[in-house]
């Protein structure tokens, strides 16, 4: 079992990302012992200069990944956690897939109209194919799992396609070069919203900063924006369903869930018929209680810059030791003479 996964060191780690992904890094990583997986998880700072950014912003944002994540609990020790560009046979493996991969897939791809928008010819190549790099990321490590939230589910789909066309069109049946990789999404967090919009998604590049939870806010911070989160006037239903049409507390109740390790059902057996005005302080406590230990260790290890590079440099040995015999693989795959 191989277990890869990314994130894009382009602002703060949030709440959506930890619920939605990675929460289940760490427990793959500490069950990785008895299961015998190799679980490599990375920073996407090559996928960070696809949308406009500045340079000084993405060193610092990348070395505050680093410190948040082992923060959140992924341990360098028993994970490879790298820099994707440290490890260049990502992007190597890219060009390669570049021959595989379609327009048309990359054109039905959703995170590519809805951030190109209507200014397509301006959008860079880069954003165009990105879910190429992607594909290389987990496939140039042979991944079998790749734990994400549900916003990543049509770029794994298209890893997988890529993939298979690939094995189909240049290995034999019994030798395929790419091992088809499996999304793994936990249903109960796939998608955290916005605490300011409840149909949009929880985004580290939304502009107003109410709208997520950061990991690395303080407590007060953290009441204060709960307090703020858009709900209805209603108080909260007894069951499931009515919460449908209500987006805003569905999301409030889903991360109450998801924090707790609750289903909504028994939140809702819980707080049924409570208004916001019981529900949002103990929502409230809860997030302060599940992240303010985070929150302390990352202000601590943010601090020690040598440390954090040393994290990467050794992280990205182990991860260019392992994608280099598949990168090689495709090569000669492919007829490309290597000397
Ligand atoms: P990124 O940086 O946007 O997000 C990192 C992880 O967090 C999940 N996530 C969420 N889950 C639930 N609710 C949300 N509101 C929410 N927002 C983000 C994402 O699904 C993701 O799992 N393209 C990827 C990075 C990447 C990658 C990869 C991932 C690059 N190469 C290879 C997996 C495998 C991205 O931009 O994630």
């Amino acid at each position: 079992m191989r277990i890869v996964s990314g994130i894009q060191p382009t602002g703060n780690l949030h709440l959506g990302n930890y619920l939605g992904a990675i929460r289940n890094w760490v427990k793959m990583q500490d069950e990785a012992a008895a299961s015998g997986a190799q679980c490599l998880y990375f920073l996407a700072d090559l996928h960070a200069i696809s949308m406009p950014y500045d340079p000084a912003d993405l060193t610092a944002n990348t070395r505050g990944m680093v410190a948040a994540l082992v923060a959140c609990g992924i341990d360098p020790d028993r994970s490879i956690l790298f820099n994707q560009s440290q490890v260049p046979q990502h992007a190597e493996l890219q060009w390669l897939l570049n021959g595989t991969a379609r327009m048309g897939w990359l054109n039905r791809m959703t995170q590519w109209k809805d951030k190109a928008g209507k200014n397509r010819e301006g959008a860079s190549v880069a954003l165009f194919t990105y879910p190429v790099l992607q594909a290389a990321d987990v496939l140039v490590h042979q991944a079998t799992h790749v734990p994400v939230g549900d916003d990543q589910k049509q770029h794994l789909e298209l890893a997988r396609d890529i993939a298979q066309k690939f094995n189909n069109d240049f290995a034999s049946e019994d030798a395929p070069v790419f091992t088809l990789p499996e999304p793994y999404i936990l249903p109960e967090a796939a998608r955290i919203m916005s605490l300011r919009n409840g149909s949009a998604k929880m985004s580290k590049s939304d502009p107003s900063d109410m709208s997520r939870i950061n990991m690395t806010d303080d407590a007060d911070t953290i009441m204060q924006k709960i307090k703020k989160a858009k709900t209805d006037p209603e108080p909260l239903p007894s069951d499931k369903g009515g919460l449908e049409g209500r987006p805003e507390a569905a999301n409030l109740v889903g991360i109450y869930a998801a924090l707790a390790e609750m289903t909504v059902g028994d939140v809702l057996a819980q707080f049924g018929g409570e208004g916001f005005g019981r529900f949002k302080p103990a929502l409230g406590e809860l997030v302060v209680e599940k992240l303010s230990p985070i929150n302390a260790r990352f202000l601590e290890l943010r601090e020690d810059r040598a440390a954090l590079d040393a994290i990467l440099h050794k992280g990205a040995e182990k991860a260019r030791a392992l994608a280099v015999p598949t990168l090689n693989k495709a090569y000669e795959a492919l007829g490309l003479v290597r000397g």
